[in-house]
């Protein structure tokens, strides 16, 4: 990915400029930002999609009683008529089924994969939206088909409605307004307030971003350290050959608390051990993601190309696909960290590749991670 290109996509933004100026900090309106821009899926794909098992989707109709929220998946009677107003149907995960969906996120990646989550891509009748409401998570939200009229605002109040199924502003102020025509996009920052409204028939894609949360990340890496630890720091017993007779018996010993704190400290003490445990967790599929293995032994002599399910990220030590971590260094080390950049290989990388690297593709590919270009 070039950074300092300037693209259409980013009205003429480098992404250096852009992650500079607006990632985290503040919207960005690009009209044209994909010229020409014609959706790979249409309403039936997505109907289709929606009524899948192991798909996550939601309906959502704004009623002369209100909000109502139902989550899928939706066989074709259960939505509403293309005819009826004010309703809006949401497919998440959809670059995982499709391949065309899946290359429009990979302009997206001068941002990290790391940070990376997934498309999410909504289709509504004259009216319908989810209402005002603000995202935890930046969106690039691309317009593929029809017009959509948003409202944004930095709205400082962020109560939510109660008794709704769904997050609504109590109170929102709208600062900017635009209707968006298809291969228009609007950036926004986590927690901007704004209201989508489809003007006429529409669908939305919604290039969304994730971000650990502290407590959750700590709590992950921790129970994989705990996993690790009672192998790992050792066995040897407390000892406490100094211990003075005591009065209170039931008072805990200071040194035993030291003794605690010093084997949590040699269990946090393995750097690349937590910096493993990172990698598997960022690479980790989710959980409604599985894979075709390869029927026979794949040829790979003439390049590799990741499956578009597959996560493969890499730090200075180690490279990770789908929550496995390897130790990986030398020429393996350059071949794989091109093929989780560039998610593909060419025959000749492939083949100055050690044999282990080379079975380790070979492994992949059967469980079907990857297959011949
Ligand atoms: C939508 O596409 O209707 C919702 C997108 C959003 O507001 O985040
Ligand atoms: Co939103």
């Amino acid at each position: 990915m070039h950074t300092e290109q300037a693209l259409a996509l980013l009205g003429g933004l480098t992404p250096s400029q852009f992650m500079k100026r607006h990632w985290q900090k503040k919207p960005l309106l690009v009209r044209n930002a994909i010229p020409g821009f014609v959706p790979c899926l249409g309403r039936a794909d997505l109907v289709a999609l929606a009524g899948e098992e192991g798909v996550e989707s939601r309906l959502i109709v704004d009623s002369p009683k209100g909000w109502k929220m139902k989550h899928g998946p939706f066989p074709r009677r259960r939505l509403p008529p293309f005819s009826q107003k004010k309703w809006t149907f949401l497919v998440q995960g959809v670059d995982l089924h499709d391949d065309g969906v899946h290359a429009v996120l990979q302009q997206f990646r001068f941002v990290p994969d790391a940070r990376l989550d997934d498309v999410m891509i909504s289709y509504a009748t004259d009216g319908g939206g989810v209402g005002p409401h603000f995202d935890s998570y930046d969106v690039f939200l691309l317009q593929a088909h029809g017009q959509r009229r948003w409202r944004i605002g930095r709205n400082k109040d962020l109560t939510l409605q109660s008794g709704v199924p769904l997050k609504i502003l109590q109170n929102f102020g709208a600062e900017e307004e635009f209707v968006l025509n298809p291969g228009d996009m609007l950036y926004l920052p986590p927690k901007y307030a704004h209201e989508g409204v489809a003007v006429g028939e529409c669908m939305t894609w919604s290039i969304g971003f994730r971000a650990p949360q502290e407590g959750e990340l700590a709590r992950e890496l921790l129970l994989g350290l705990a996993d690790e630890a009672f192998d790992g720091v050792g066995d040897a017993l407390y000892r406490d050959a100094k211990q003075l007779a005591v009065s209170s018996p039931a008072a805990i010993p200071s040194s035993l608390s030291g003794f605690a704190r010093q084997v949590v400290d040699k269990a946090l003490k393995n750097p690349q051990l937590l910096d493993s445990l990172l990698g598997e967790y960022l690479t980790e599929p989710k959980a409604n993601v599985w894979f075709e293995g390869a029927q026979a032994e794949p040829d790979l002599s003439g390049g590799v190309q990741l499956d578009r399910r597959t996560k493969m990220m890499y730090d200075d030590q180690h490279l990770f696909i789908n929550g496995e971590s390897f130790k990986v260094g030398g020429r393996d080390a350059v071949g794989l960290r091109q093929l989780a950049d560039d998610r593909a290989i060419s025959g000749h990388t492939f083949k100055i590749l050690s044999t282990d690297a080379k079975a380790a593709l070979l492994d992949w590919a059967s469980a079907g991670w990857l297959k011949p270009v």
